[in-house]
């Protein structure tokens, strides 16, 4: 068994639907599996020129490989109906393809409506929070339950380790959110309910051992979407925003954008050991013609995009040698 990891190493929307996508039409992977999350995440990948996006069904679907919703997601069984409706409309094949694990636990029409009065932490409002803390209150439906979810449902440790249709089991994660959002490393209580690190992926049924690489995405400047106050003062950022579409994928609410802060990324590369970072979106710096970063409390100007991937480079390279690092514009396949 092997598994490849995507990681945010942000506030998640850094792209990593588009470096998933990538690896899954480059690796020969028997499965891709979401390890956290639920319906909050919005995964926007342009497959063969059409714009789709998802929450809850991982991308390798668009490959023909299996695609699992692991035992760290929470589930919103209508929005998954609808997304099999969405992606069947786009003339993509599910047929047989994907699978839930029978643990996930369910997000209900109350946990919803829970979620909706929500005012302090800026949620996506689609029961996330509410549907993990009944999980872990052990008070939650599992999806093993739901009737309509019967053609679907898998026992993880049976698929992944006594799984006699494949060779080796060759799995991509493919995670949801990301570094500043996860409930332990992110800027809490403005956080997520789920862990959004390699460790979550490894929750999901797989040794530690197994990991072979782990890709970290974050982007040229930073977004947030959410109810702290963390936009930047310069007019720069608002162009950004502009140019970058920096809208959520799931509410459309328009995201806080800031400059990337290189401590955070310092942070994310280490807890989750990144073996290579993709520095999504440089275009729109391009484009807005201003290049800009902290490293600490200390912000620095730049006069070209070459100039400050030169200093990104540098930096990561100081503190982790080894790390391969890749520049990549918006719709550039990396
Ligand atoms: P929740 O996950 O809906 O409870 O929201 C908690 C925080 O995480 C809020 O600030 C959300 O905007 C943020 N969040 C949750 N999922 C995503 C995502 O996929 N992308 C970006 N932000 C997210
Ligand atoms: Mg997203």
């Amino acid at each position: 068994m092997l598994a490849d990891v995507v990681v945010d190493l942000q506030y998640g929307d850094c792209g990593k639907g588009k470096i998933t996508n990538y690896l899954c039409s480059i690796e020969d992977y028997t499965h891709v599996i979401r390890y956290n999350g639920g319906c909050n995440a919005g995964h926007t990948i342009y497959h063969e020129g059409k714009k789709i996006v998802t929450h809850h069904i991982p991308c390798g679907v668009l490959h023909g490989i299996r695609s699992v919703i692991g035992p760290g997601c929470v589930l919103n069984v209508n929005q998954f109906f609808k997304e099999i409706d969405e992606l069947e409309e786009a003339g993509i094949n599910t047929k047989g393809l994907i699978k839930i694990a029978s643990n996930v636990n369910i997000i209900t029409d109350f946990h919803i409506a829970e979620d909706k009065k929500d005012t302090e932490i800026g949620t996506t409002k689609r029961g996330n929070g509410p549907a993990y803390r009944d999980k872990y209150g052990r008070k939650g439906v599992l999806a093993r339950d739901v009737g309509m979810l019967e053609e679907y449902i898998i026992d993880m440790y049976t698929e992944l380790h006594e799984n006699e249709e494949f060779e080796e089991v060759k799995i991509l994660f493919e995670g949801a959110q990301g570094f500043g959002l996860d409930i332990d490393w992110g800027d809490y209580p403005y956080v997520t309910s789920s862990h959004c690190t390699v460790g979550s992926a490894v929750l999901n049924g797989v040794p530690p051992s197994s990991i072979r690489r782990v890709w970290g995405v974050a982007k040229v400047y930073e977004t947030y979407v959410g109810a702290k106050d963390f936009h930047g003062i310069e007019p720069e950022l608002n162009l950004i925003r502009e140019v970058g579409e920096e809208y959520g994928a799931t509410t459309g609410r328009p995201r806080q954008v800031n400059w990337l802060d290189l401590d955070l990324i310092k942070k994310a590369v280490n807890i989750n050991g990144v073996d290579t970072v993709v520095f999504n979106k440089t275009d729109v710096l391009d484009e807005v013609k201003t290049w800009m970063l902290y490293d600490g409390i200390n912000a620095f100007h730049f006069d070209s995009g070459e100039d400050m991937n030169y200093y990104i480079q540098d930096y990561i390279n100081k503190f982790k040698p080894e790390t391969e690092v890749l520049f990549s514009g918006n719709k550039e396949i990396i």
